[in-house]
């Protein structure tokens, strides 16, 4: 495989950040048997501390019908690699011409992989040049449609094709249509916050990433109730069933939360406002469910009336859902 995780090394960190891989070291320990018990999987046992991250899969060992229940949603399939169910889901091969560009882009599969392709065209209808690249990743659940990513190195890019579910066609990405932007246009830490469980962008990256892009692809449970680990280690650890029907605080649920917090975590991604700016020093990433989102990202917006709401964007649920009447 040509992708050889380019990993970059990981700063000393400070103080805090090394006692909390000695406490993660330690959960580890305390909880292995317990762990065993419940064929908790090894990835989550041998994975890196991820500042307290565990990944869904570790939750659906205690909640197993709530995770259930969350993969069908669209959440739950935000992101996917590229299977043989989906590749059949995916009309291809398939191509489109764009007259004004002077532009082919070709859509195919080889081998269970899928691949698109742009070819300029001269004045005499033939091919100037063709450049094809795999898909590594498909954004969205499908409800409107999919998005695809190339990675190349350590960058990933958007690929000029997306895939449109109702007239189930491809067609030039939102913002291709007017420009080739090739396959040159960086999927920022922005916008694959919105869409991923947990991504791993370089900061000020401008498109690149970690070797381990996503450490969790979809949208996972911790995207609501924040990192599982000292969870998992105070349910692991209490012993008998009766002690296992008592809250826990080391969890976030928003049930509990003062209400403009519990929004606060579906305004994360729910919200694009007129603008998104990140706190001076901070990364989508810092975001913890139960904190005000203020303190990472400000979402700036020019407040729209009633009278007229707002039209432009796709997601403004939230503010939306402020003005209505209910
Ligand atoms: C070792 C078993 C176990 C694992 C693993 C586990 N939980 Fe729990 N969780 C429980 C038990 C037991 C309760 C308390 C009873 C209940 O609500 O089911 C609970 C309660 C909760 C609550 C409610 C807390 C409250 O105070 O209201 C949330 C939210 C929650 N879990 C989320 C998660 C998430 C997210 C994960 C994965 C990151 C996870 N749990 C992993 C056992 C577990
Ligand atoms: C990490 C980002 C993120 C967070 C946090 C988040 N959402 Fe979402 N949500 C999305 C994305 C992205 C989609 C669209 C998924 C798709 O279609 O690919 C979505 C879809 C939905 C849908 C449509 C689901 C369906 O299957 O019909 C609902 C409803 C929803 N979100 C509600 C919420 C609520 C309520 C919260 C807060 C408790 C929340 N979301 C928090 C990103 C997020
Ligand atoms: C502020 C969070 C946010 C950002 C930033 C964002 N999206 Fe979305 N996106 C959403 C939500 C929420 C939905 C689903 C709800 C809707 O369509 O109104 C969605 C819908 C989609 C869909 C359709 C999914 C489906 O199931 O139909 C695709 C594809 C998509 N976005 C790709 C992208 C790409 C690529 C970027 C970055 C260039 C991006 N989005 C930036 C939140 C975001
Ligand atoms: C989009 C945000 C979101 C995601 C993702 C999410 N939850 Fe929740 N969860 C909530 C909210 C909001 C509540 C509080 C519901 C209420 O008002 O009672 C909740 C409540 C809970 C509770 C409390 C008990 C209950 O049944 O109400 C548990 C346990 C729980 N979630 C586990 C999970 C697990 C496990 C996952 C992953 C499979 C998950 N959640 C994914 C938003 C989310």
């Amino acid at each position: 495989m040509k992708r050889n995780g380019t990993s970059s090394p990981r700063s000393a960190g400070s103080g805090w950040q090394r006692a909390a891989l000695l406490l993660a070291g330690s959960i580890l320990l305390w909880n292995t048997s317990a762990a065993q018990a419940r064929h908790i999987p090894a990835a989550t046992q041998a994975g890196e501390p991820r500042d307290g991250y565990i990944g869904s899969k570790a939750c659906s060992n205690c909640h197993a019908e709530i995770y259930q229940r969350f993969l069908r949603t669209s959440m739950g399939h935000s992101m996917s690699q590229v299977t043989p169910d989906l590749l059949e889901s995916l009309s291809s091969p398939a191509s489109y011409v764009h007259e004004r560009l002077n532009r082919r882009f070709d859509v195919y599969s080889q081998e269970g992989k899928l691949y698109q392709s742009e070819s300029g065209m001269g004045a005499d209808g033939n091919e100037t040049f063709t450049t094809a690249h795999q898909i590594d990743w498909i954004v969205g659940a499908g409800v409107n449609g999919y998005g695809a990513i190339v990675r190349h190195d350590s960058y990933l890019f958007q690929a000029p094709l997306s895939f449109y579910t109702r007239p189930m066609q491809w067609a030039p990405s939102p913002g291709y249509e007017f420009t080739d932007l090739g396959f040159n246009r960086p999927i920022t830490a922005g916008c694959i916050f919105c869409h991923s469980g947990r991504s791993n962008p370089v900061a000020g990256g401008n498109g690149r990433f970690d070797g381990t892009p996503f450490s969790e692809l979809s949208i996972g449970c911790e995207n609501c109730h924040g990192p599982g680990a000292a969870h998992l280690r105070s349910m692991s650890s209490t012993s008998g069933s009766s002690a296992k029907k008592q809250f826990d605080p080391a969890i976030v649920n928003p049930a509990r939360l003062p209400p403009y917090l519990a929004d606060n975590i579906c305004m994360a991604c729910h919200q694009t406002g007129d603008a998104r700016v990140l706190k001076p020093g901070k990364s989508y990433r810092d975001f913890r469910p139960g904190t005000p989102l203020d303190d990472t990202l400000s979402i700036l917006i020019v407040p729209p009336a009633r009278e007229s709401p707002p039209t432009a964007d796709h997601v403004e649920h939230y503010y939306s859902m402020t003005l209505s009447k209910c």
